[in-house]
C-alpha cells in the first residue's frame, strides 16, 4: 500500500472526504466492539502544545479498533532535548504504525513527514487543524445534508482553523465568507488556490448575511498567548452575537472547534443556543478520526 499522510485536509479529494464522512457516520451510528482492524498497531502521539479532544479522541479511536496509542510529549523524550527531526521521525516510525502530530511550526510536521516510514497525522499545527475540519463537515453533513453550494461565514482570526475552512470550501464546493479585522487575515496564497470560493467581508454581519452555517474561534491561539490583550482590542466588534446569528438564515448553525471564550469571540447566548452544535463536532473528531486510521492504516 503506497505510504499516505494527512497534512492538511488537501492530502483527500472531495470524494475521499464525502466517503470518510460517510464512514464515519457508520462507526458512529453501528458501533460494533468485534471490529478491531488494528489489533496490535500503535499510534505514536507527539503534543508539542496541550489538548484535550485531540488526544482523547486518538487515543479512544485507537483502542476502540483494536490498537493502542502513546503518548509522547517533547518535555519528557529527546524531541525537547534537540533531537533534530529527521533522526526522530525515522526513529519513531521504525517501531510504530502511525504517527499524529501537534506542532507550532507546520514545517515540523511536513519535515516527520518526510523522514517517516509510516503515514503521517497533522493534529494542528500554526497553519492548520484538518482532523477538526473533518469532524466539522461531519457534523454538517449529519445536521443538513452535503454542504457543496452552501454558504459557510468565517468571523474572526485568520488562522490555522480558517485555512483549513478554505481548502474545504474547495474541495467541497461549497463559498466561505471572510471576516477578519486589518492584520489577521489568513495566509494570501492559501486563499489564492481557493479562488472565487472565498469572498471578503468588512463586517460580521455582512460575511454572516444568509449563509447555513457561522463559524468562529479564539482570538488568541496557542503560542499567541502574550498578545491577547493587543488581540482582544484588534478583534472587538468581530464577536458573534445574536445579531450576527440573525443576519444567517434562519436555520443557520453555528460551530467553534473549542476550546470556547464565551464572552470574547461568541457571547454565551450563541455558544449555549439553539444553533450552536458544538458538541456534536466535538463528539464527531472521535468518530471522524476513526474513519481517517482505517483509511491510513488498514
Ligand atoms: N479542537 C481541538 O483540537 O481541541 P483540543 O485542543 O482540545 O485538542
Ligand atoms: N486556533 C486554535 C485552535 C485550537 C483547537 C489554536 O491553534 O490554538
Amino acid at each position: 500500500m503506497k505510504l499516505r499522510h494527512f497534512i492538511s485536509l488537501a492530502d483527500l479529494s472531495g470524494d475521499e472526504i464525502r466517503a470518510l464522512i460517510k464512514r464515519a457516520i457508520e462507526l458512529k451510528v453501528k458501533r460494533d466492539i468485534n471490529y478491531q482492524p488494528l489489533k496490535g498497531k500503535v499510534l505514536a502521539m507527539i503534543f508539542e502544545k496541550s489538548s484535550t479532544r485531540t488526544r482523547i479522541s486518538f487515543e479512544t479511536g485507537m483502542i476502540q479498533l483494536g490498537g493502542n496509542a502513546l503518548f509522547l510529549s517533547p518535555r519528557d523524550t529527546q524531541l525537547g532535548r534537540g533531537e533534530p527531526i529527521e533522526d526522530s521521525a525515522k526513529v519513531i516510525s521504525s517501531m510504530v504504525d502511525c504517527i499524529m502530530l501537534r506542532t507550532y511550526e507546520h514545517a515540523t510536521v511536513t519535515t516527520f513527514a518526510d523522514y517517516s516510514s509510516v503515514p503521517v497525522i497533522n493534529g494542528l499545527s500554526d497553519l492548520y487543524h484538518p482532523c477538526q475540519l473533518l469532524a466539522d463537515m461531519q457534523t454538517f453533513f449529519e445536521i443538513r445534508g452535503d454542504i457543496g453550494g452552501k454558504s459557510v461565514a468565517w468571523i474572526g482570526d485568520g488562522n490555522n482553523m480558517c485555512h483549513t475552512f478554505i481548502q474545504a470550501a474547495t474541495l467541497l464546493d461549497f463559498q466561505l465568507n471572510i471576516a477578519c479585522p486589518q492584520g489577521y487575515q489568513p495566509n494570501p496564497e492559501i486563499v489564492a488556490a481557493a479562488g472565487n470560493h472565498v469572498r471578503f467581508f468588512e463586517t460580521p454581519r455582512e460575511a454572516a448575511s444568509n449563509v447555513d452555517l457561522c463559524v468562529t474561534d479564539v482570538w488568541a491561539s496557542m503560542g499567541q498567548e502574550g498578545e491577547q490583550q493587543q488581540r482582544e482590542l484588534a478583534f472587538k466588534g468581530y464577536q458573534i452575537d445574536q445579531s450576527t446569528m440573525q443576519a444567517a438564515k434562519d436555520d443557520a448553525l453555528f460551530m467553534h472547534c473549542l476550546p470556547a471564550h464565551r464572552g470574547e469571540e461568541a457571547t454565551a447566548e450563541v455558544v449555549d443556543g439553539p444553533q450552536s452544535v458544538i458538541f456534536q463536532e466535538a463528539e464527531n473528531r472521535l468518530h471522524a478520526q476513526k474513519a481517517l486510521l482505517e483509511l491510513l492504516m488498514c
